[in-house]
């Protein structure tokens, strides 16, 4: 298949009528369509067509146990979708909505099983991103879009990272600039009577527990060991986010991580690469390796910007091994450490 590549202006896409046709065209075709979000680009399809639906898990070679999230940009589409909006629900909408939040809801019958992965639930958000939304407006369907990537490779934050795994495989690609914040949306269950956090992102455990007062955490996002139990969002049981290099985690106090990044360096045959911080750049200055920072650790929001394109950075540059300083698991350091741990393929390094 020829993909087709349309560009868009990120601020004012809603002028460019022509081209939000031509895009909504393929959609209400069944055809699919990637475009940015602000957490990662998305693979968008008619969320409430099943044939729409299953063509994403091919292009994606995702398994179809792996449900997908629906983008809606009005809350009239919400009532067509869900049973019910419980309180916590509808307290989160209030406080992050549009934003980088995706809810659980109980799922009316409209929504096919492709969708959910077989599931009675379906994962909803309305993003802040003015080509998506003005997209779902023009063709007035609730779009599935998971990550725009091929299933396992590190999510896609600009449109050149969809071309690298999905051109040829979708109908097109809109270039609508970079994303900004660079890891998925922040997950949570609200149809339990306390709601569970199932994937960390950039609204953060306490800007939840502001708004909800209590909320669980699903075990398994924040263990650096492989527990023997499914995480409730099934998509967090697959090797995730992943370069073509290994990628092994050096968690510990700082400095001792850089001095041992720097050993381990030394005694490794092969061609490395150094994911750090601003803080730590300059100390691997005379080792043999390429050294990329992932931005500062005064502000964790430049290092989710920069973690996933940082990883795709390192294939490029050939390196057959990754050494990645770790985080705190505070605020956003949750989300980036998820997402490292997964990279890792818990392949973790204890200081
Ligand atoms: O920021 C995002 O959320 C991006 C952009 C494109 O919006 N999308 C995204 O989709 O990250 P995806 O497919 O890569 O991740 C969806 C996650 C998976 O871990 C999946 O298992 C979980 O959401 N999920 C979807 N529906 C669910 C449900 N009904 N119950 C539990 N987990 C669900
Ligand atoms: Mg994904």
């Amino acid at each position: 298949m020829k993909t087709c590549y349309i560009t868009i202006n990120k601020d004012n896409p809603y002028n460019e009528h022509t081209k939000l046709q031509e895009i909504s065209k393929f959609l209400t075709m069944g055809e699919l369509v990637a475009c940015p979000t602000e957490t990662v680009y998305g693979l968008c399809g008619n969320a409430l067509l099943g044939s729409s639906v299953k063509k994403i898990y091919e292009a994606k070679g995702r398994p179809s146990d792996n449900p997908l999230i629906i983008h809606i940009s009005n809350l009239e589409m919400l009532n067509k979708l869900v049973q019910e909006v419980p309180k916590n629900a509808q307290k989160l909408i209030d406080a992050f909505w549009p934003g980088p939040l995706t809810i659980i809801f109980k799922k009316k019958d409209i929504v096919p099983f492709e969708t959910t992965g077989g599931l009675d639930t379906v994962a909803i958000r309305m993003p802040n991103n003015k080509v998506i939304l003005s997209i779902i407006d023009e063709c007035n369907l609730p779009l599935s879009a998971p990550s725009a990537n091929v299933s396992g490779r590190p999510s896609p934050t600009k449109a050149e990272h969809v071309k690298e795994d999905l051109d040829g495989k979708i109908a097109c690609i809109v270039d609508g600039g970079n994303c900004d914040f660079g890891v998925e949306s922040t997950i949570v269950d609200c149809t339990s009577e306390i709601p569970i956090l199932l994937r960390p992102g950039n609204i953060t455990v306490s800007m939840l527990e502001n708004v909800l007062g209590k909320i669980n955490i699903d075990k398994t996002i924040t263990s650096e060991t492989k527990l023997n139990i499914a995480p409730k969002a099934p998509g967090m049981k697959y090797k995730h986010y992943s370069p073509n290099a290994e990628v092994f985690l050096f968690v510990g106090d700082i400095n001792e991580i850089s001095n041992k990044i720097i050993e381990n360096v030394k005694s490794h045959n092969g061609n490395v690469g150094i994911l750090c911080t601003d803080e730590t750049f300059e100390k691997y200055k005379n080792i043999n390796a390429k050294v990329l920072s992932l931005g500062t650790r005064k502000n964790l929001n430049t290092i989710t910007a920069n973690l996933f394109s940082s990883l795709r950075e390192m294939d490029l540059l050939g390196v057959d091994t990754i050494f990645c300083e770790s985080f705190s698991k505070e605020d956003e350091g949750l989300a980036i450490m998820n997402r490292l741990i997964k990279a890792s393929g818990y392949k973790i390094i204890n200081i």
